[in-house]
C-alpha cells in the first residue's frame, strides 16, 4: 500500500470539489482531488440555470441568502476563470422569463412573484402579449409572466473543464481512483483508501462527491452527511443558424406540477429539463421522462418540434433534507462537507469554494455560510430523538 500525502484531500471532482481543490490551492494548500474522471458528475447533465429569484421556494428564505451571494460572486468568479485558463464559460447574463399557461400555473406565479417581492427581489408581471413581446416563439395560449432580469445561466460543462484546467495550473494533483474508504487515525480524519488500495494520506479531507456523499465507508454513523440522488433528466436540442435567436433568454414554467426550463446558449444547444424524481441511484433516461419534457415544453414554445434532437441524459442532483448544502467542519477533525447543493449546485459554487477555503484556512466557516453547517442535521436528530421515543423532551 503506497502512500501519497497532501495538505487537503477533496474526495470528488464535480464542480464542487473541483472549485474547493481550486480555491484550497489559491490559499497555498499542497490540494489533491481524488475521482475516477474529474470534471464529470451532475454539471455533466445540469442546464446551469443560475436561478436565485425563480427557483426561490416557499421555506426556502435561508438559502436564498447564499443563493443571491453566490449570484452576486459570478460575474467576478466567472471572469477570474476565463483570464486565468483561456476558456469561454457561456456565462449569459441573459434573465429569466417565467410563464404561465393556465389559471392554476397563473396563481402559482402569483404566489410565486409575492413570495420574490417580499424578500426584496426584482421581478416585474408581464401580460400575456408583454411575454411574446420579449420572446415572439411562446405559445398564444401563454397568460402572463414574470420578468426576472437578475436570474443568467452559464455551460456546466464549461464550467466544469475550466475548473480543471484551472486546478491543473495551481498545482492541485489528480488521482484518477474511486475512493473507497476513510481512513481516521487517532480521531480524526487522515486521508482515504482507494479502490486499488491505494492509501492517499492527507491533513483534512472535504468530502464533496454529490449524491455518493454518504457512500465513502469508515465515515462515522453520525457524521455521514443525509444526502440523496435526486434524478433529473434533460434533453438537449440543436437550434440551427436559420432558426436563431429562438429564444434570447431562459424560459420556463410549472406545467400541471411539474416544472420546465427552456434554457438557449450562445452556441445553438437548447436544453429543456427536467425531472425530478426519487429513484435511487438510477440514471436511466425513460421514454415517459423525455415525453413529458418535450410534451411540456413544447406547449410553451410549439416551435420546439422543428429542432434537431442532440441528447438525453439523466443526472442526480445531491438532496439534503433542507434542500440546502452542507458546508464545512464535520464532528470528526480534519472532515469536511462540501455537499447536498441539490437544485443550486452550480449557482452555489463560487461560494462554497470561498466558504470552503475559509474553513479550511481557520477551523470555520464564513458567516454567509454558518446557517449551512453539518451540525444543524446533528442537533435536529439530537432534538428529535427523546420526542420519538416518546420520552419528555
Ligand atoms: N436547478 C434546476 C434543476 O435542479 O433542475
Amino acid at each position: 500500500m503506497s502512500s501519497r500525502t497532501s495538505d487537503v484531500l477533496v474526495v470528488g471532482g464535480g464542480i464542487i470539489g473541483l472549485v474547493t481543490a481550486w480555491r484550497a490551492a489559491q490559499r497555498g494548500f499542497a490540494a489533491a482531488v481524488v475521482d475516477p474522471a474529474p470534471g464529470g458528475g451532475a454539471a455533466q447533465v445540469a442546464a446551469g440555470m443560475l436561478a436565485a429569484v425563480t427557483e426561490l421556494h416557499f421555506g426556502e428564505q435561508t438559502l436564498l441568502g447564499l443563493n443571491l451571494e453566490s449570484a452576486r460572486r459570478y460575474p467576478r468568479f466567472a471572469a477570474e476563470l476565463t483570464e486565468l485558463t483561456g476558456q469561454d464559460l457561456g456565462y449569459r447574463r441573459c434573465g429569466t422569463l417565467a410563464v404561465a399557461l393556465d389559471a392554476d400555473d397563473r396563481a402559482h406565479l402569483r404566489e410565486l412573484h409575492t413570495l420574490q417581492r417580499q424578500s426584496g427581489l426584482e421581478s416585474e408581471w408581464l401580460s400575456g402579449r408583454d411575454c411574446r413581446r420579449l420572446e415572439p416563439l411562446l405559445a398564444p395560449g401563454v397568460r402572463g409572466g414574470l420578468r426576472v432580469d437578475a436570474d443568467h445561466q452559464i455551460d456546466p460543462r464549461r464550467l466544469a473543464a475550466a475548473l480543471v484546467t484551472a486546478c491543473e495550473r495551481a498545482g492541485v494533483a489528480f488521482h484518477r481512483a474511486w475512493a473507497e474508504r476513510l481512513v481516521v487515525a487517532r480521531d480524526r480524519a487522515a486521508g482515504v483508501v482507494t479502490a486499488d488500495g491505494t492509501e492517499l494520506a492527507a491533513g483534512q479531507v472535504v468530502l464533496a462527491g454529490g449524491s455518493l456523499s454518504g457512500r465513502l465507508a469508515g465515515v462515522p454513523a453520525d457524521v455521514v452527511p443525509p444526502v440523496r440522488p435526486v434524478k433529473g433528466q434533460v434533453v438537449r436540442l440543436t437550434v440551427p443558424p436559420r432558426y436563431a435567436p429562438f429564444l434570447s433568454r431562459t424560459v420556463r414554467a410549472v406545467v400541471r406540477g411539474s416544472a420546465v426550463y427552456l434554457v438557449p446558449r450562445e452556441n445553438g444547444e437548447l436544453v429543456l429539463g427536467a425531472t425530478s424524481e426519487e429513484l435511487g441511484f438510477d440514471t436511466t433516461v425513460t421514454a415517459g421522462g423525455v415525453y413529458e419534457l418535450l410534451r411540456d415544453a413544447h406547449e410553451l414554445v410549439p416551435g420546439i418540434t422543428e429542432l434537431p434532437l442532440a441528447e438525453t441524459r439523466a443526472g442526480l442532483r445531491p438532496g439534503s433534507p433542507d434542500n440546502a448544502p452542507l458546508l464545512g467542519p464535520t464532528a470528526l477533525p480534519g472532515l469536511l462537507l462540501a455537499t447536498g447543493h441539490h437544485r443550486n449546485g452550480v449557482l452555489l459554487t463560487p461560494v462554497t469554494g470561498d466558504a470552503l477555503a475559509h474553513a479550511l484556512t481557520t477551523g470555520e466557516l464564513p458567516p454567509e455560510a454558518r446557517p449551512f453547517t453539518p451540525a444543524r442535521f446533528s442537533r435536529a436528530a439530537a432534538a428529535d430523538a427523546p420526542r420519538r421515543s416518546g420520552q419528555p423532551a
